[in-house]
Protein backbone atom coordinates (compact mmCIF):
# COMPACT_ATOMS: atom_id res chain seq x y z
CA UNK A 1 0.00 0.00 0.00
CA UNK A 2 1.15 3.45 -0.39
CA UNK A 3 2.09 5.21 -3.37
CA UNK A 4 5.75 6.70 -4.02
CA UNK A 5 6.78 9.00 -6.77
CA UNK A 6 10.50 10.50 -8.17
CA UNK A 7 11.72 12.90 -10.43
CA UNK A 8 15.03 14.98 -11.59
CA UNK A 9 14.84 17.05 -14.42
CA UNK A 10 14.89 20.44 -15.61
CA UNK A 11 11.89 21.37 -13.82
CA UNK A 12 11.00 22.68 -10.00
CA UNK A 13 10.30 18.81 -8.63
CA UNK A 14 7.62 19.61 -5.79
CA UNK A 15 4.48 20.53 -7.90
CA UNK A 16 5.41 17.66 -9.62
CA UNK A 17 5.73 15.41 -6.72
CA UNK A 18 2.70 16.68 -5.56
CA UNK A 19 0.60 16.28 -8.70
CA UNK A 20 1.89 13.14 -8.85
CA UNK A 21 1.03 11.71 -5.44
CA UNK A 22 -3.19 13.12 -5.84
CA UNK A 23 -3.32 10.19 -8.34
CA UNK A 24 -1.53 8.03 -6.26
CA UNK A 25 -4.02 9.32 -3.40
CA UNK A 26 -6.10 5.59 -3.88
CA UNK A 27 -3.26 3.89 -2.64
CA UNK A 28 -3.37 5.13 0.72
CA UNK A 29 -3.91 8.69 2.53
CA UNK A 30 -3.56 8.79 6.07
CA UNK A 31 -0.47 10.89 5.75
CA UNK A 32 1.82 12.65 2.75
CA UNK A 33 5.22 14.08 2.83
CA UNK A 34 7.93 14.95 0.20
CA UNK A 35 11.83 15.53 -0.31
CA UNK A 36 13.13 18.35 -2.63
CA UNK A 37 16.89 18.37 -3.08
CA UNK A 38 18.40 22.00 -4.28
CA UNK A 39 21.58 20.88 -5.00
CA UNK A 40 22.98 20.65 -2.20
CA UNK A 41 20.33 19.92 0.76
CA UNK A 42 17.31 17.98 1.61
CA UNK A 43 14.13 20.01 2.85
CA UNK A 44 11.28 17.31 3.58
CA UNK A 45 8.12 18.37 4.42
CA UNK A 46 5.57 15.62 5.66
CA UNK A 47 1.97 15.83 7.83
CA UNK A 48 -0.76 13.85 8.55
CA UNK A 49 -3.68 13.83 6.17
CA UNK A 50 -4.06 13.77 2.49
CA UNK A 51 -1.94 15.21 0.11
CA UNK A 52 -3.82 19.12 0.24
CA UNK A 53 -1.85 18.75 3.49
CA UNK A 54 1.07 19.76 1.84
CA UNK A 55 -0.11 22.36 -1.24
CA UNK A 56 2.21 24.51 1.38
CA UNK A 57 5.10 22.75 0.13
CA UNK A 58 4.92 23.62 -3.74
CA UNK A 59 7.23 26.51 -3.57
CA UNK A 60 9.97 24.04 -2.08
CA UNK A 61 13.08 24.96 -4.38
CA UNK A 62 14.85 22.25 -5.74
CA UNK A 63 15.18 20.20 -9.17
CA UNK A 64 14.73 16.64 -7.31
CA UNK A 65 13.18 14.96 -4.91
CA UNK A 66 11.13 12.07 -4.07
CA UNK A 67 6.95 11.55 -2.56
CA UNK A 68 4.86 9.66 -0.82
CA UNK A 69 1.12 9.10 0.48
CA UNK A 70 0.65 6.49 3.25
CA UNK A 71 -1.23 3.94 4.60
CA UNK A 72 -0.26 2.70 7.95
CA UNK A 73 1.15 -0.80 8.60
CA UNK A 74 4.05 -0.24 11.02
CA UNK A 75 3.17 2.41 13.54
CA UNK A 76 0.62 4.80 13.88
CA UNK A 77 -0.47 8.06 11.58
CA UNK A 78 1.27 10.47 13.12
CA UNK A 79 3.78 13.30 11.68
CA UNK A 80 7.32 10.75 12.46
CA UNK A 81 5.50 7.98 10.42
CA UNK A 82 5.04 9.89 7.26
CA UNK A 83 7.71 9.70 4.92
CA UNK A 84 9.93 10.26 3.45
CA UNK A 85 12.60 9.21 6.29
CA UNK A 86 15.72 9.99 6.47
CA UNK A 87 19.18 8.77 8.59
CA UNK A 88 22.57 10.86 7.88
CA UNK A 89 22.76 11.87 4.19
CA UNK A 90 19.86 9.13 2.94
CA UNK A 91 16.48 10.30 2.15
CA UNK A 92 14.10 7.47 0.91
CA UNK A 93 10.34 6.37 0.44
CA UNK A 94 9.63 3.12 0.53
CA UNK A 95 6.01 1.25 -0.20
CA UNK A 96 5.78 -2.59 0.92
CA UNK A 97 6.52 -4.26 4.47
CA UNK A 98 10.16 -5.33 5.60
CA UNK A 99 9.25 -8.41 7.50
CA UNK A 100 12.64 -8.48 9.34
CA UNK A 101 12.49 -4.44 10.06
CA UNK A 102 12.65 -5.71 13.99
CA UNK A 103 15.47 -7.55 14.54
CA UNK A 104 17.47 -5.48 11.39
CA UNK A 105 16.34 -2.11 13.88
CA UNK A 106 18.10 -4.13 16.94
CA UNK A 107 21.18 -4.95 15.03
CA UNK A 108 21.33 -0.66 14.18
CA UNK A 109 20.58 0.04 17.92
CA UNK A 110 23.34 -2.26 19.03
CA UNK A 111 25.49 -0.02 16.79
CA UNK A 112 24.12 3.07 18.94
CA UNK A 113 22.02 4.14 15.93
CA UNK A 114 18.70 5.85 17.03
CA UNK A 115 15.45 5.83 15.23
CA UNK A 116 12.81 8.46 15.42
CA UNK A 117 9.92 6.76 13.73
CA UNK A 118 7.97 3.55 14.59
CA UNK A 119 8.12 2.43 11.32
CA UNK A 120 10.05 -0.73 9.07
CA UNK A 121 10.99 1.91 6.18
CA UNK A 122 13.49 4.16 8.32
CA UNK A 123 15.99 0.72 9.15
CA UNK A 124 16.18 0.89 5.31
CA UNK A 125 17.42 4.49 5.62
CA UNK A 126 20.23 3.15 8.14
CA UNK A 127 20.91 0.08 5.75
CA UNK A 128 21.48 2.02 2.77
CA UNK A 129 23.45 4.94 4.90
CA UNK A 130 25.61 2.34 6.53
CA UNK A 131 26.79 0.87 3.77
CA UNK A 132 27.38 4.25 1.62
CA UNK A 133 30.94 4.25 0.44
CA UNK A 134 31.09 6.78 -2.27
CA UNK A 135 28.14 5.05 -4.22
CA UNK A 136 24.10 5.13 -3.79
CA UNK A 137 23.41 2.40 -6.17
CA UNK A 138 25.84 -0.34 -4.34
CA UNK A 139 24.47 1.07 -1.09
CA UNK A 140 20.67 0.46 -2.01
CA UNK A 141 22.03 -3.05 -3.11
CA UNK A 142 23.99 -3.68 -0.38
CA UNK A 143 20.87 -2.68 1.98
CA UNK A 144 18.10 -4.42 -0.19
CA UNK A 145 20.47 -7.59 -0.13
CA UNK A 146 19.39 -7.52 4.25
CA UNK A 147 15.54 -6.83 3.35
CA UNK A 148 12.96 -9.76 4.00
CA UNK A 149 9.66 -8.85 2.54
CA UNK A 150 8.41 -6.30 -0.09
CA UNK A 151 9.80 -2.70 -1.38
CA UNK A 152 9.46 -0.23 -4.31
CA UNK A 153 12.37 2.29 -3.16
CA UNK A 154 13.33 5.75 -4.13
CA UNK A 155 16.37 6.91 -2.56
CA UNK A 156 17.87 10.14 -2.65
CA UNK A 157 21.48 10.98 -1.27
CA UNK A 158 22.78 14.56 -0.27
CA UNK A 159 26.33 13.44 -1.47
CA UNK A 160 24.62 12.59 -5.62
CA UNK A 161 22.86 15.34 -5.82
CA UNK A 162 21.09 14.69 -9.56
CA UNK A 163 20.90 10.84 -8.80
CA UNK A 164 17.71 9.00 -7.64
CA UNK A 165 18.51 4.87 -7.15
CA UNK A 166 15.17 2.81 -7.04
CA UNK A 167 14.52 -0.63 -6.46
CA UNK A 168 11.62 -3.21 -6.60
CA UNK A 169 10.60 -6.32 -5.36
CA UNK A 170 6.70 -7.47 -4.60
CA UNK A 171 5.59 -3.93 -4.73
CA UNK A 172 5.27 -1.95 -7.99
CA UNK A 173 7.55 0.22 -9.77
CA UNK A 174 7.46 1.88 -12.61
CA UNK A 175 10.03 4.45 -13.49
CA UNK A 176 10.37 6.70 -17.17
CA UNK A 177 11.26 9.79 -19.21
CA UNK A 178 8.83 12.73 -19.20
CA UNK A 179 9.15 15.26 -21.26
CA UNK A 180 11.31 17.62 -19.09
CA UNK A 181 12.89 14.66 -16.92
CA UNK A 182 13.09 11.53 -15.33
CA UNK A 183 10.31 9.94 -13.22
CA UNK A 184 9.37 6.80 -10.94
CA UNK A 185 6.38 6.28 -9.11
CA UNK A 186 4.07 3.15 -8.07
CA UNK A 187 1.48 3.62 -10.85
CA UNK A 188 1.60 4.51 -14.10
CA UNK A 189 -0.70 7.77 -13.91
CA UNK A 190 1.72 9.40 -11.53
CA UNK A 191 3.94 9.92 -14.34
CA UNK A 192 1.62 9.59 -17.01
CA UNK A 193 2.40 12.12 -20.06
CA UNK A 194 2.22 12.63 -23.76
CA UNK A 195 5.22 10.83 -25.20
CA UNK A 196 6.09 9.54 -21.89
CA UNK A 197 8.07 6.59 -22.09
CA UNK A 198 7.47 4.20 -19.70
CA UNK A 199 8.92 1.10 -17.83
CA UNK A 200 7.71 -1.72 -15.52
CA UNK A 201 10.44 -2.94 -13.11
CA UNK A 202 11.02 -6.24 -12.28
CA UNK A 203 11.26 -8.32 -8.34
CA UNK A 204 14.61 -7.40 -7.79
CA UNK A 205 15.78 -4.81 -10.16
CA UNK A 206 17.37 -1.99 -9.68
CA UNK A 207 17.14 1.49 -11.38
CA UNK A 208 19.06 4.53 -11.67
CA UNK A 209 17.71 7.89 -12.92
CA UNK A 210 20.62 10.35 -13.19
CA UNK A 211 20.51 13.83 -14.79
CA UNK A 212 18.82 12.80 -17.92
CA UNK A 213 19.98 9.10 -18.14
CA UNK A 214 17.75 6.42 -16.87
CA UNK A 215 19.88 3.56 -16.29
CA UNK A 216 18.39 -0.40 -15.27
CA UNK A 217 20.44 -3.31 -13.35
CA UNK A 218 19.32 -6.91 -12.77
CA UNK A 219 19.29 -8.40 -9.49
CA UNK A 220 23.19 -8.91 -9.74
CA UNK A 221 23.70 -5.27 -10.75
CA UNK A 222 24.55 -6.12 -14.60
CA UNK A 223 23.35 -3.65 -16.53
CA UNK A 224 20.24 -4.14 -18.66
CA UNK A 225 18.07 -3.10 -21.51
CA UNK A 226 13.86 -2.59 -20.82
CA UNK A 227 11.38 -2.50 -23.10
CA UNK A 228 8.82 0.15 -22.80
CA UNK A 229 5.20 -0.19 -22.14
CA UNK A 230 2.19 0.75 -23.63
CA UNK A 231 -0.23 2.57 -21.61
CA UNK A 232 -3.32 4.22 -22.39
CA UNK A 233 -3.43 8.51 -21.80
CA UNK A 234 -6.97 8.51 -21.60
CA UNK A 235 -7.63 5.26 -19.18
CA UNK A 236 -4.52 6.48 -17.09
CA UNK A 237 -5.21 10.21 -16.37
CA UNK A 238 -7.72 10.26 -13.87
CA UNK A 239 -10.92 12.47 -14.77
CA UNK A 240 -14.27 12.79 -12.61
CA UNK A 241 -16.11 13.94 -15.61
CA UNK A 242 -18.43 16.18 -13.71
CA UNK A 243 -19.26 13.45 -11.46
CA UNK A 244 -19.10 14.71 -7.63
CA UNK A 245 -17.31 11.14 -6.85
CA UNK A 246 -15.63 8.59 -9.02
CA UNK A 247 -17.65 6.02 -7.25
CA UNK A 248 -20.89 7.09 -8.97
CA UNK A 249 -19.00 7.79 -12.28
CA UNK A 250 -17.92 4.07 -12.13
CA UNK A 251 -21.11 2.37 -11.60
CA UNK A 252 -22.59 4.71 -14.33
CA UNK A 253 -19.67 3.14 -16.66
CA UNK A 254 -20.62 -0.39 -15.97
CA UNK A 255 -22.47 -0.95 -19.23
CA UNK A 256 -19.77 0.07 -21.49
CA UNK A 257 -17.40 -2.06 -19.39
CA UNK A 258 -19.47 -4.98 -20.13
CA UNK A 259 -19.88 -4.59 -23.71
CA UNK A 260 -15.96 -3.82 -24.24
CA UNK A 261 -14.83 -6.65 -21.64
CA UNK A 262 -17.17 -9.78 -23.35
CA UNK A 263 -16.25 -8.41 -26.82
CA UNK A 264 -12.60 -8.07 -26.14
CA UNK A 265 -12.39 -11.32 -24.45
CA UNK A 266 -12.07 -13.93 -26.67
CA UNK A 267 -10.03 -11.56 -28.92
CA UNK A 268 -7.48 -12.05 -26.34
CA UNK A 269 -4.09 -14.01 -28.14
CA UNK A 270 -4.37 -16.22 -24.81
CA UNK A 271 -7.51 -17.44 -25.59
CA UNK A 272 -6.90 -20.22 -28.03
CA UNK A 273 -4.40 -21.65 -26.13
CA UNK A 274 -6.46 -21.33 -22.72
CA UNK A 275 -9.26 -22.86 -24.64
CA UNK A 276 -6.78 -26.31 -24.90
CA UNK A 277 -6.46 -26.26 -21.22
CA UNK A 278 -9.99 -25.63 -20.51
CA UNK A 279 -10.43 -28.91 -22.88
CA UNK A 280 -8.40 -30.73 -19.84
CA UNK A 281 -9.50 -29.00 -16.92
CA UNK A 282 -11.47 -31.23 -14.33
CA UNK A 283 -11.57 -28.92 -10.85
CA UNK A 284 -10.95 -25.11 -10.55
CA UNK A 285 -9.84 -23.61 -7.54
CA UNK A 286 -10.36 -19.34 -7.70
CA UNK A 287 -8.47 -17.38 -5.23
CA UNK A 288 -9.13 -14.01 -4.44
CA UNK A 289 -9.75 -11.35 -1.26
CA UNK A 290 -12.92 -8.68 -1.05
CA UNK A 291 -14.65 -7.81 -3.86
CA UNK A 292 -12.96 -9.91 -6.03
CA UNK A 293 -13.58 -13.03 -3.88
CA UNK A 294 -17.16 -12.40 -4.30
CA UNK A 295 -16.86 -12.41 -8.15
CA UNK A 296 -15.70 -15.86 -7.46
CA UNK A 297 -18.13 -17.25 -5.63
CA UNK A 298 -20.60 -16.00 -8.31
CA UNK A 299 -18.33 -17.47 -11.42
CA UNK A 300 -18.69 -20.80 -8.92
CA UNK A 301 -22.16 -21.20 -8.69
CA UNK A 302 -22.90 -20.51 -12.65
CA UNK A 303 -19.98 -23.12 -13.73
CA UNK A 304 -21.31 -25.45 -11.23
CA UNK A 305 -24.89 -25.32 -12.21
CA UNK A 306 -23.83 -25.05 -16.15
CA UNK A 307 -21.00 -27.04 -16.98
CA UNK A 308 -21.06 -29.38 -13.74
CA UNK A 309 -17.31 -29.03 -12.79
CA UNK A 310 -15.92 -28.29 -9.63
CA UNK A 311 -14.96 -25.04 -8.27
CA UNK A 312 -13.50 -24.34 -4.67
CA UNK A 313 -13.40 -20.71 -3.96
CA UNK A 314 -10.71 -19.56 -1.49
CA UNK A 315 -10.36 -16.17 0.87
CA UNK A 316 -6.60 -15.85 -0.96
CA UNK A 317 -5.29 -15.07 2.81
CA UNK A 318 -6.07 -18.59 4.18
CA UNK A 319 -5.25 -20.47 0.87
CA UNK A 320 -1.78 -20.88 2.42
CA UNK A 321 -2.74 -21.61 5.51
CA UNK A 322 -5.02 -24.37 4.66
CA UNK A 323 -2.62 -26.40 3.48
CA UNK A 324 -4.74 -26.70 0.23
CA UNK A 325 -5.09 -29.86 -1.63
CA UNK A 326 -3.77 -29.44 -5.44
CA UNK A 327 -4.53 -32.19 -7.36
CA UNK A 328 -2.97 -32.86 -10.75
CA UNK A 329 -4.50 -30.89 -13.26
CA UNK A 330 -6.28 -27.89 -11.50
CA UNK A 331 -6.72 -24.63 -13.09
CA UNK A 332 -6.18 -21.94 -10.52
CA UNK A 333 -7.85 -18.48 -11.37
CA UNK A 334 -6.46 -15.53 -9.51
CA UNK A 335 -9.07 -12.69 -9.22
CA UNK A 336 -7.84 -9.20 -8.49
CA UNK A 337 -8.56 -5.70 -10.29
CA UNK A 338 -5.12 -4.48 -9.50
CA UNK A 339 -3.42 -7.53 -9.52
CA UNK A 340 -0.88 -6.38 -6.66
CA UNK A 341 -3.21 -7.79 -4.07
CA UNK A 342 -0.27 -9.30 -2.07
CA UNK A 343 -2.46 -12.40 -0.20
CA UNK A 344 -3.78 -13.15 -3.27
CA UNK A 345 -0.22 -13.03 -5.11
CA UNK A 346 1.17 -15.32 -2.51
CA UNK A 347 -1.78 -17.70 -2.78
CA UNK A 348 -0.82 -17.94 -6.77
CA UNK A 349 3.17 -18.58 -6.04
CA UNK A 350 2.35 -21.34 -3.76
CA UNK A 351 -0.69 -23.01 -6.36
CA UNK A 352 2.09 -22.52 -9.03
CA UNK A 353 5.09 -24.15 -6.67
CA UNK A 354 2.43 -27.01 -6.48
CA UNK A 355 1.79 -27.50 -9.90
CA UNK A 356 -1.50 -25.80 -10.95
CA UNK A 357 -2.22 -24.26 -14.41
CA UNK A 358 -2.42 -20.21 -13.15
CA UNK A 359 -4.57 -18.17 -15.05
CA UNK A 360 -5.29 -14.55 -14.23
CA UNK A 361 -8.35 -12.23 -14.06
CA UNK A 362 -7.26 -8.95 -13.66
CA UNK A 363 -7.54 -5.09 -14.58
CA UNK A 364 -4.17 -3.96 -14.63
CA UNK A 365 -1.63 -5.03 -17.48
CA UNK A 366 1.88 -5.06 -15.90
CA UNK A 367 0.43 -5.68 -12.97
CA UNK A 368 2.59 -8.92 -10.59
CA UNK A 369 -0.23 -11.39 -11.05
CA UNK A 370 0.18 -10.89 -15.23
CA UNK A 371 3.83 -12.30 -14.29
CA UNK A 372 3.22 -14.88 -12.89
CA UNK A 373 -0.02 -16.07 -14.92
CA UNK A 374 0.32 -18.63 -17.92
CA UNK A 375 -2.85 -16.84 -19.26
CA UNK A 376 -4.07 -13.72 -18.29
CA UNK A 377 -7.58 -12.70 -19.00
CA UNK A 378 -8.04 -8.39 -18.98
CA UNK A 379 -11.14 -6.98 -17.89
CA UNK A 380 -11.84 -4.34 -19.89
CA UNK A 381 -12.85 -2.09 -17.04
CA UNK A 382 -10.50 0.61 -17.10
CA UNK A 383 -8.71 2.47 -14.48
CA UNK A 384 -10.97 2.41 -11.19
CA UNK A 385 -10.35 5.26 -9.29
CA UNK A 386 -12.85 5.27 -6.08
CA UNK A 387 -11.34 2.01 -3.64
CA UNK A 388 -14.72 0.65 -3.31
CA UNK A 389 -15.38 -1.53 -6.55
CA UNK A 390 -17.98 -1.36 -8.78
CA UNK A 391 -17.79 -1.78 -12.46
CA UNK A 392 -14.21 -3.97 -12.21
CA UNK A 393 -16.60 -6.72 -9.96
CA UNK A 394 -19.13 -6.24 -13.48
CA UNK A 395 -16.68 -6.63 -15.71
CA UNK A 396 -14.96 -9.84 -13.33
CA UNK A 397 -18.02 -11.32 -13.62
CA UNK A 398 -18.57 -11.33 -17.19
CA UNK A 399 -15.20 -12.35 -17.86
CA UNK A 400 -15.67 -15.41 -15.89
CA UNK A 401 -19.36 -16.15 -17.38
CA UNK A 402 -17.29 -15.97 -20.69
CA UNK A 403 -15.13 -19.18 -19.31
CA UNK A 404 -17.98 -20.83 -18.26
CA UNK A 405 -19.39 -20.61 -21.72
CA UNK A 406 -16.11 -22.19 -23.09
CA UNK A 407 -16.25 -24.57 -20.45
CA UNK A 408 -19.72 -25.35 -21.31
CA UNK A 409 -19.10 -25.52 -24.85
CA UNK A 410 -16.33 -27.95 -24.52
CA UNK A 411 -18.56 -30.00 -22.12
CA UNK A 412 -21.78 -30.48 -24.73
CA UNK A 413 -23.80 -28.45 -21.81
CA UNK A 414 -26.03 -25.37 -23.10
CA UNK A 415 -24.59 -22.19 -21.11
CA UNK A 416 -26.86 -18.91 -21.71
CA UNK A 417 -25.12 -16.01 -23.98
CA UNK A 418 -23.61 -13.31 -22.22
CA UNK A 419 -24.45 -10.86 -25.04
CA UNK A 420 -27.45 -8.61 -24.14
CA UNK A 421 -26.18 -8.26 -20.37
CA UNK A 422 -24.90 -4.46 -21.12
CA UNK A 423 -28.21 -3.23 -22.36
CA UNK A 424 -29.74 -4.89 -19.42
CA UNK A 425 -27.13 -3.24 -16.68
CA UNK A 426 -27.90 0.05 -18.62
CA UNK A 427 -32.13 -0.13 -17.37
CA UNK A 428 -30.72 -1.37 -14.08
CA UNK A 429 -28.84 1.99 -13.59
CA UNK A 430 -31.85 3.71 -14.49
CA UNK A 431 -34.04 2.15 -12.21
CA UNK A 432 -31.71 1.92 -9.34
CA UNK A 433 -31.80 5.26 -8.85
CA UNK A 434 -34.74 4.73 -6.71
CA UNK A 435 -32.45 3.37 -3.96
CA UNK A 436 -32.02 6.98 -3.26
CA UNK A 437 -34.49 7.19 -1.08
CA UNK A 438 -33.72 4.05 0.89
CA UNK A 439 -31.15 6.31 2.63
CA UNK A 440 -32.85 7.65 5.30
CA UNK A 441 -33.56 3.98 6.53
CA UNK A 442 -30.06 2.78 6.60
CA UNK A 443 -28.69 6.51 7.69
CA UNK A 444 -28.38 6.42 11.60
CA UNK A 445 -29.27 2.10 11.32
CA UNK A 446 -27.41 0.38 14.17
CA UNK A 447 -26.76 -2.34 10.95
CA UNK A 448 -27.78 -3.85 8.27
CA UNK A 449 -28.65 -6.95 5.71
CA UNK A 450 -28.32 -8.16 2.66
CA UNK A 451 -30.25 -11.36 1.73
CA UNK A 452 -30.41 -13.92 -0.91
CA UNK A 453 -30.48 -17.54 -2.01
CA UNK A 454 -28.27 -19.33 -4.71
CA UNK A 455 -26.10 -16.41 -6.97
CA UNK A 456 -28.19 -14.09 -5.13
CA UNK A 457 -26.32 -14.48 -1.53
CA UNK A 458 -23.15 -13.47 -3.36
CA UNK A 459 -24.50 -10.34 -4.46
CA UNK A 460 -26.12 -9.87 -0.87
CA UNK A 461 -22.20 -10.63 0.55
CA UNK A 462 -21.17 -7.89 -2.05
CA UNK A 463 -23.50 -5.73 -1.21
CA UNK A 464 -23.22 -5.65 2.23
CA UNK A 465 -19.83 -4.67 1.61
CA UNK A 466 -19.56 -2.29 -0.20
CA UNK A 467 -22.31 -0.84 2.62
CA UNK A 468 -19.67 -1.14 5.25
CA UNK A 469 -16.57 -0.09 3.63
CA UNK A 470 -17.85 3.22 2.71
CA UNK A 471 -20.98 3.90 5.03
CA UNK A 472 -19.49 2.57 8.28
CA UNK A 473 -22.63 1.09 8.91
CA UNK A 474 -22.08 -2.25 10.18
CA UNK A 475 -23.73 -4.87 7.52
CA UNK A 476 -23.96 -8.36 7.19
CA UNK A 477 -24.73 -10.51 3.73
CA UNK A 478 -26.65 -13.84 4.30
CA UNK A 479 -28.05 -16.89 2.85
CA UNK A 480 -31.32 -15.84 3.50
CA UNK A 481 -32.52 -19.52 5.15
CA UNK A 482 -29.48 -18.68 7.69
CA UNK A 483 -31.05 -15.94 9.10
CA UNK A 484 -33.63 -17.75 11.49
CA UNK A 485 -30.42 -19.72 12.83
CA UNK A 486 -29.07 -17.02 14.42
CA UNK A 487 -28.94 -13.58 12.99
CA UNK A 488 -32.43 -12.89 13.25
CA UNK A 489 -32.12 -12.07 16.81
CA UNK A 490 -30.35 -9.00 15.57
CA UNK A 491 -33.30 -7.61 14.18
CA UNK A 492 -35.16 -5.14 16.29
CA UNK A 493 -37.76 -2.58 14.85
CA UNK A 494 -36.67 -0.44 11.66
CA UNK A 495 -33.52 -2.73 10.75
CA UNK A 496 -33.16 -2.69 7.32
CA UNK A 497 -32.62 -5.96 5.21
CA UNK A 498 -32.12 -5.78 1.67
CA UNK A 499 -33.61 -9.39 -0.15
CA UNK A 500 -32.51 -10.15 -3.32
CA UNK A 501 -34.40 -12.70 -5.52
CA UNK A 502 -33.92 -13.23 -8.99
CA UNK A 503 -34.72 -17.40 -9.52
CA UNK A 504 -38.07 -17.74 -9.94
CA UNK A 505 -37.07 -21.57 -8.22
CA UNK A 506 -36.33 -20.79 -4.77
CA UNK A 507 -37.91 -17.25 -4.49
CA UNK A 508 -40.88 -18.17 -2.40
CA UNK A 509 -38.14 -19.68 -0.13
CA UNK A 510 -36.42 -16.09 0.34
CA UNK A 511 -39.31 -14.32 0.71
CA UNK A 512 -40.15 -16.80 3.53
CA UNK A 513 -36.82 -14.83 5.07
CA UNK A 514 -38.60 -11.82 4.17
CA UNK A 515 -41.71 -12.49 6.09
CA UNK A 516 -39.78 -13.93 9.04
CA UNK A 517 -37.51 -10.69 9.63
CA UNK A 518 -41.01 -8.00 8.35
CA UNK A 519 -42.41 -10.12 11.82
CA UNK A 520 -38.88 -8.82 13.78
CA UNK A 521 -40.03 -4.98 13.12
CA UNK A 522 -37.51 -5.22 9.94
CA UNK A 523 -37.51 -2.33 7.21
CA UNK A 524 -37.93 -4.62 3.97
CA UNK A 525 -36.58 -4.08 0.95
CA UNK A 526 -36.29 -5.92 -2.61
CA UNK A 527 -34.10 -6.26 -5.34
CA UNK A 528 -35.75 -8.35 -7.81
CA UNK A 529 -36.74 -9.42 -11.33
CA UNK A 530 -40.07 -10.36 -10.06
CA UNK A 531 -42.97 -7.24 -9.74
CA UNK A 532 -45.46 -9.64 -7.65
CA UNK A 533 -43.61 -9.55 -4.72
CA UNK A 534 -42.88 -5.93 -4.99
CA UNK A 535 -46.26 -5.33 -3.76
CA UNK A 536 -46.18 -7.31 -0.97
CA UNK A 537 -47.46 -5.02 2.56
CA UNK A 538 -44.04 -6.04 3.82
CA UNK A 539 -41.54 -4.35 1.44
CA UNK A 540 -41.01 -1.12 2.54
CA UNK A 541 -39.41 -0.20 -1.11
CA UNK A 542 -38.12 -2.09 -4.06
CA UNK A 543 -36.57 -1.99 -7.33
CA UNK A 544 -37.17 -4.32 -10.72
CA UNK A 545 -34.26 -5.79 -12.57
CA UNK A 546 -34.53 -6.99 -15.77
CA UNK A 547 -34.72 -10.64 -15.52
CA UNK A 548 -31.43 -12.22 -17.25
CA UNK A 549 -30.22 -15.83 -16.87
CA UNK A 550 -30.41 -16.62 -13.49
CA UNK A 551 -26.60 -18.26 -12.96
CA UNK A 552 -25.59 -14.53 -13.71
CA UNK A 553 -27.48 -12.19 -11.96
CA UNK A 554 -25.16 -11.03 -9.51
CA UNK A 555 -24.17 -8.54 -12.74
CA UNK A 556 -27.33 -7.16 -12.68
CA UNK A 557 -28.68 -7.50 -9.16
CA UNK A 558 -25.33 -5.96 -7.43
CA UNK A 559 -25.99 -2.69 -8.95
CA UNK A 560 -28.41 -0.97 -6.83
CA UNK A 561 -26.81 -2.53 -3.86
CA UNK A 562 -23.48 -0.13 -5.13
CA UNK A 563 -25.75 2.19 -5.45
CA UNK A 564 -27.47 2.27 -2.67
CA UNK A 565 -23.75 1.99 -0.75
CA UNK A 566 -22.97 4.74 -2.39
CA UNK A 567 -26.34 7.10 -1.67
CA UNK A 568 -25.85 6.18 1.83
CA UNK A 569 -22.47 7.00 2.24
CA UNK A 570 -23.04 10.48 0.74
CA UNK A 571 -25.83 10.97 2.88
CA UNK A 572 -23.42 10.16 6.40
CA UNK A 573 -21.25 12.78 4.59
CA UNK A 574 -18.76 10.40 3.94
CA UNK A 575 -15.85 10.03 0.90
CA UNK A 576 -17.37 7.06 -0.67
CA UNK A 577 -13.87 7.32 -2.68
CA UNK A 578 -11.84 7.21 -0.19
CA UNK A 579 -13.01 5.60 3.12
CA UNK A 580 -11.37 5.87 6.28
CA UNK A 581 -8.72 2.95 6.94
CA UNK A 582 -8.95 1.49 3.23
CA UNK A 583 -6.72 1.69 -0.33
CA UNK A 584 -7.38 0.46 -3.43
CA UNK A 585 -4.57 -2.16 -4.19
CA UNK A 586 -3.63 -4.19 -0.15
CA UNK A 587 0.22 -4.93 -1.26
CA UNK A 588 0.93 -6.43 2.22
CA UNK A 589 -0.37 -9.56 3.50
C1 LIG B 1 -13.73 -3.75 -2.58
O1 LIG B 1 -14.63 -2.72 -2.59
C2 LIG B 1 -12.53 -3.57 -1.82
N1 LIG B 1 -11.96 -2.31 -1.87
C3 LIG B 1 -11.61 -4.74 -1.65
O2 LIG B 1 -12.35 -5.74 -1.04
C4 LIG B 1 -10.93 -5.33 -2.91
O3 LIG B 1 -11.87 -5.94 -3.72
C5 LIG B 1 -9.86 -6.32 -2.46
O4 LIG B 1 -8.90 -5.65 -1.70
C6 LIG B 1 -9.22 -7.05 -3.60
O5 LIG B 1 -8.53 -6.18 -4.45
P1 LIG B 1 -8.02 -6.66 -5.86
O6 LIG B 1 -9.23 -6.98 -6.66
O7 LIG B 1 -7.27 -5.48 -6.39
O8 LIG B 1 -7.16 -7.85 -5.64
Amino acid sequence: MCGIVGYVGRKQAAPVLIDGLYRLEYRGYDSVGIAVMDGKQIEIVRKVGRVKEIEPARGTFGCIGIGHTRWATHGGVTEQNAHPHRHKNIVLVHNGIVENAFSLREECSAKGESFCSETDSEVIAHLIADAYRGDLLKAVFEACRRLVGSYALAVLCTDEPDTIVCARMKSPLIVGRAKEGLVVASDIPAVAEEGAQLYSLSDGEFCVLKGEELTFFDTTLGEIEKDAIDFDLSDDLPDRKGYHHYMRKEIDEIPKVLSLSQAKITENSCFSSFYRVLCQTEYIQIVACGTAYHSGLCAKEAIERICRIPVDVFVASEYRYCDPIIPKGTLLIAVSQSGETADTLAAVRLAKERGAYIAAVTNVTYSSLTRLARTVLYTRAGREIAVAATKSFNAQLITLYSVCCALAEIRGKTAPPVGGLAAMAESTIVTGEQVRSWTPHFVGASSAYFIGRGADRYAAMEGSLKLKEISYLPSEGYAAGELKHGTLALIEKGTPVVAVITRRDIAEKTMSAVHEAYARGASVFLVTCFEEFCRSPEIVSSVVIPECPPEYSPILSVIPLQMLAYYVSVACGHDPDKPRNLAKSVTVE
